[in-house]
C-alpha cells in the first residue's frame, strides 16, 4: 500500500518526539488511519548537529523547499517555531496543496484566520493541537467534543514554567527571582523568559481557545494581558491565609454574546480543582450552558507529551486523505466579535493596601468601595511588622472593571493609602 509521506519541518524537542512516536507505533498508525506514515525529508538548521536519534543522511535538508515544494509529500508538519519563515512555509505547502500539522501557538494566535483561509480554498487540512497545552487534547476537544454545547467561560493555566515558579513560591516560600534563576536552570524557562513571565504565551494560547471555544475571530490586541514578574512571597503567604492560590490564569468568558478574554494571576480558591494543578502541568477548566463544569489537565510541554498531539492531527489528516474529505470540516468561526466593555467586565477583587494606622482610615476606605457601588464580602486589618503602617487586605463581590478602576484611581490620591501593594483577581 503506498504510504502517506511526511516532511517535518524542523527536528528539535518537538520534531524528535514526533519521528520516535512515528516510526515506534507504525503498525497503531497504520490501522487507525489506513495507510502506512512515512516521514521522508526533514529540514534542519544545521546537518551536522548531533541528534539524540538517528536519522539517515538523506533525509535531512537545510533547504525548506526540498520539503515545501517535493511533489512526492503529502503532509508537512511545522515544528520549528517562529512566525515568518513558518508562516511563508506553510503557505507555500499549502499552495501546492499540502495539507499542515503545526505546534505554532505564535503562528497561529498571529496568522490562524490566513492561514485556514488559504487551507480552505485549497481543500486541505490545517490541524495545530500541540498549540495550546502540549499533550492536552483541548483543540479537538472545543471542536468536537463541545460542538453540541454553548461554553461560557475557559479558564486556564495554559504556562508550564509560570505554573511551576508559582508552585514553588507557594509550597517552599521562596522569591519569584531566585525561582526564576532555579527555572532557567532546569531548563524549564528560557534564557529570555519575557514571553513566559509577561504572560505573552499564555495570552496566544488564549486567543485560539477564545476563538475556538465562542466561534468568533479573536485577535491577540483582544486579550488584556498581565503578566506574574510583579507577584511576591507575600501575596503568596496572604492569599494561602485567605484560601487562596495564585495561578496565572487565561480567562475567557462569555455572556450574551459579549466576550472578554485575559491573562493574569488571579487569587484561586483552594477548593477550585485549578488550584491543584501544580509544577509544569496545564490544565483547562471548561464551563458549557448544558455540560456544566469540565476539566482537562496534563503534561503542557515535552517531547513526547507534544508529539502524541502531533501526530494525533497527523492520524486525522491521514484518515481524511482515506476518506477524500481533506479541508471539508475545517473550523470556521460563525459569530460576530462583539466585546464586553469595562462596564461589563465583572470579578472578584483582592487588594492589599498599606494605608496610615490612625482612626477613620477604614470608614474611609470602605466610603470609595461604596461611592462606586463595590459591594466588599470581606476586610481584614493588621500592623504591619517593620512599619508604622496598617496592611488592610479586602475582598470585594462581584465588582465590574470600570468601578474597579475608579475606585483604585481613588485610592491613588488619598493621603492616607501609602500604596496599593496588589490587586488580583479572584476566582472559585
Ligand atoms: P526546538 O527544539 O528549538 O527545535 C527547532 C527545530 O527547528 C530545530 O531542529 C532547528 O534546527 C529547526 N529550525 C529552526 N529554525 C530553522 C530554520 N530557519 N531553518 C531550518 N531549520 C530550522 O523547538 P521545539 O521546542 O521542538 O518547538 C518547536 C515548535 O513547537 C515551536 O513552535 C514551539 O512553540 C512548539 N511547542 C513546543 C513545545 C515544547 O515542549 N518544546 C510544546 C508545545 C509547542 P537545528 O536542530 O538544526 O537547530
Ligand atoms: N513555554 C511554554 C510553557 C512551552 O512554559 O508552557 C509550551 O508551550
Amino acid at each position: 500500500m503506498k504510504p502517506i509521506k511526511v516532511g517535518l519541518l524542523g527536528l528539535g524537542t518537538v520534531g524528535t518526539g514526533v519521528v520516535r512516536i512515528v516510526e515506534g507505533h507504525q503498525a497503531d498508525l497504520f490501522s487507525q488511519s489506513g495507510s502506512p506514515i512515512e516521514i521522508s525529508k526533514i529540514l534542519v538548521q544545521d546537518k551536522n548537529k548531533h541528534r539524540n536519534i538517528s536519522v539517515s543522511s538523506d533525509v535531512l535538508t537545510d533547504n525548506p523547499w526540498d520539503v515545501v515544494q517535493n511533489p512526492d509529500i503529502d503532509v508537512v508538519v511545522e515544528v520549528m517555531g517562529g512566525i515568518e519563515l513558518a508562516k511563508e512555509l506553510i503557505l507555500a505547502a499549502l499552495e501546492q496543496g499540502k495539507h499542515i500539522v503545526t505546534a505554532n501557538k505564535d503562528l497561529m494566535a498571529l496568522h490562524g484566520p490566513d492561514i485556514l483561509k488559504k487551507a480552505a480554498d485549497k481543500g486541505c487540512d490545517v490541524f495545530y493541537e500541540a498549540s495550546v497545552a502540549g499533550g492536552i487534547p483541548i483543540i479537538r476537544t472545543l471542536i468536537e467534543g463541545f460542538s453540541s454545547d454553548r461554553i461560557t467561560k475557559i479558564m486556564g493555566i495554559v504556562n508550564g514554567t509560570t505554573n511551576y515558579i508559582l508552585t514553588k513560591m507557594s509550597q517552599e516560600g521562596a522569591a519569584y527571582a531566585d525561582v526564576l534563576k532555579e527555572a532557567q536552570q532546569l531548563g524549564y524557562a528560557e534564557s529570555d523568559p519575557t514571553s513566559d513571565v509577561e504572560g505573552f504565551d499564555a495570552a496566544r494560547k488564549m486567543t485560539i481557545l477564545g476563538t475556538l471555544g465562542f466561534h468568533a475571530n479573536v485577535s491577540l490586541s483582544d486579550v488584556a494581558v498581565k503578566g506574574i514578574s510583579k507577584v511576591t512571597k507575600e501575596d503568596i503567604a496572604y492569599g494561602k491565609r485567605l484560601g487562596y492560590e495564585v495561578k496565572l490564569l487565561g480567562i475567557a468568558e462569555r455572556q450574551d454574546d459579549h466576550i472578554s478574554i485575559s491573562v493574569q494571576p488571579t487569587m484561586v480558591r483552594t477548593s477550585h480543582p485549578l488550584a491543584s494543578v501544580n509544577g509544569v502541568f496545564n490544565a483547562v477548566y471548561v464551563y458549557g450552558e448544558a455540560v456544566g463544569e469540565t476539566m482537562f489537565y496534563g503534561p503542557g510541554a515535552g517531547e513526547m507529551p507534544t508529539a502524541t498531539s502531533i501526530v494525533a492531527d497527523l492520524v486525522a489528516v491521514v484518515r481524511n486523505l482515506n476518506l477524500g474529505v481533506n479541508g471539508r470540516r475545517g473550523f470556521v468561526p460563525y459569530k460576530e466579535k462583539k466585546l464586553k466593555t469595562d462596564e461589563q467586565i465583572s470579578s472578584k477583587n483582592f487588594i492589599l493596601l498599606h494605608v496610615e494606622d490612625k482612626a477613620g482610615v477604614l470608614a474611609q476606605i470602605t466610603q470609595v468601595f461604596a461611592e462606586y457601588e463595590v459591594s466588599l464580602e470581606s476586610v481584614l486589618q493588621h500592623p504591619n511588622a517593620t512599619n508604622p503602617l496598617a496592611e488592610i487586605i479586602i475582598i470585594t463581590h462581584d465588582a465590574n472593571k470600570a468601578a474597579m478602576n475608579k475606585v483604585l484611581n481613588r485610592f491613588e490620591s488619598m493621603s492616607v493609602v501609602h500604596s496599593i501593594k496588589s490587586v488580583y483577581r479572584v476566582e472559585g
